[in-house]
């Protein structure tokens, strides 16, 4: 059992990743949880670049592995390399490497998106993925502080000696394996100028899944430290490198809670936290990503919750399927019920109603 008083907590280290883990002591964090860079620079070949890039994660994820508990988890984020046409899944090329560290897998978990560069001679990427291993069979999964509502919440046995009773469990079901955390882009809350951030949502269900309070996060690439705010947030101690000043300087911003010299914060989400803490008024600050004069209280926002956004893809991938199979049947095509990208509904028409039924049918 380590003394956690050796430990780095609560410190985000400017600097190589590498340097850090080396210094950790063996079994003394919970969970890693990171998504490495994968950028793959322009020195070598393209295929070349990504065997070097595999050998220096391997030697990193060697490390992780070293420092988590026997309890511990590891998630490890990865979209897909792509060059000159070629596109390589990279949690294909990461799996292996993974076992290779001793570690048990879990779950591939797919986490979807709606929107991204669209491809023209490849179908286009909507997915990326988070491996979940851990290090022995004896891992914390809590799930009950991650349940998501059930499909039919009041649906009953109508037989048997359970007749009358709820048919599920009415504290909700296992949120599965294919999440819709928004992408942290343009009119998210959370977004600063680090281009490719985690949601915190997505963070906080791994974290209170895997972890109990007090317990140890690690992020050895902590960009603009979503998963040093998340631990915070529910009481965990948080350990991570980050390479780039101007983003470890985010993330300690977004750490302090507090506007800076400059009554600016890194974004529109702790700004908003702050004035409803305070009660101060929000024309007073800014935050870096601020194009308008002033920033929007959070209280005339819409925030949509998972669910919603995970509804929303459904909705669209049916329609669009639906749009497909009318279209190579010389059928009339069902009604589009969003075509102007305002979030307004066109109402149902009548004759579109059977439609509407036929698509609900495939649930
Ligand atoms: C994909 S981003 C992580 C973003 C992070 N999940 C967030 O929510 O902001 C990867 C980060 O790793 C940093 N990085 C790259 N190489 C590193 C290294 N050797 N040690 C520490 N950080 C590194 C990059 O500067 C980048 O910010």
């Amino acid at each position: 059992m380590t003394d956690n008083y050796q430990l780095p907590l609560n410190e985000i280290y400017l600097g190589d990743c590498i340097k850090l883990l080396k210094k950790l002591p063996d079994e003394s964090v919970d969970l890693v949880v990171s998504s490495p860079p994968y950028n793959l620079g322009k020195e070598y070949e393209a295929k070349q670049a990504l065997e070097i890039y595999l050998q220096e994660q391997t030697v990193i994820l060697r490390e992780c592995s070293r420092v988590l508990k026997s309890t511990g988890s590891l998630f490890w984020q990865i979209g897909a390399f792509s060059n000159k046409g070629m596109l390589i899944p990279l949690d294909i090329r990461f799996f292996p490497i993974l076992e290779s560290c001793e570690l048990i897998p879990k779950n591939r978990i797919v986490w979807a998106r709606q929107h991204g560069l669209h491809a023209r001679k490849k179908f286009s990427c909507r997915h990326e993925t988070l491996l979940w291993f851990t290090k022995s069979d004896n891992y914390i999964f809590n799930l009950d502080g991650i349940r998501v509502p059930q499909k039919y919440q009041n649906k009953k046995h109508y037989r048997g000696n359970r007749k009358g009773e709820l048919s599920c469990n009415p504290n909700g079901k296992n949120p599965g394996d294919i999440w819709l955390f928004r992408n942290v882009k343009h009119n998210h809350e959370e977004q600063t100028i680090h281009p490719c951030q985690f949601p915190e949502d997505m963070i906080a269900r791994i974290i209170l899944s895997t972890t109990n309070k007090n317990d140890i996060v690690l992020d050895p690439y902590m960009g603009s430290g979503t998963v040093a705010v998340v631990a915070q947030d529910y009481e965990r101690y948080f350990i991570g490198a980050e390479l780039e000043p101007k983003y470890h300087q985010v993330a300690l911003r977004r750490l302090s809670k507090e506007p800076d010299q400059n009554e600016c914060f890194p974004n529109l989400k702790t700004l908003r936290d702050y004035v409803e803490e305070t009660g101060e008024t929000i024309e007073k600050f800014r935050f870096d990503m601020q194009v308008a004069k002033k920033a929007s209280e959070r209280s005339k926002a819409k925030i949509y919750s998972e669910e919603y956004h995970l509804q929303e893809m459904e909705d669209r991938l049916l329609y669009e399927e639906a749009a497909f199979a009318a279209n190579l049947r010389g059928e009339e095509p069902p009604i589009d019920r969003k075509p102007n990208g305002n979030g307004k509904k066109t109402p149902i028409r009548k004759q579109d109603k059977v439609e509407q039924i036929q698509l609900n049918l495939w649930d």
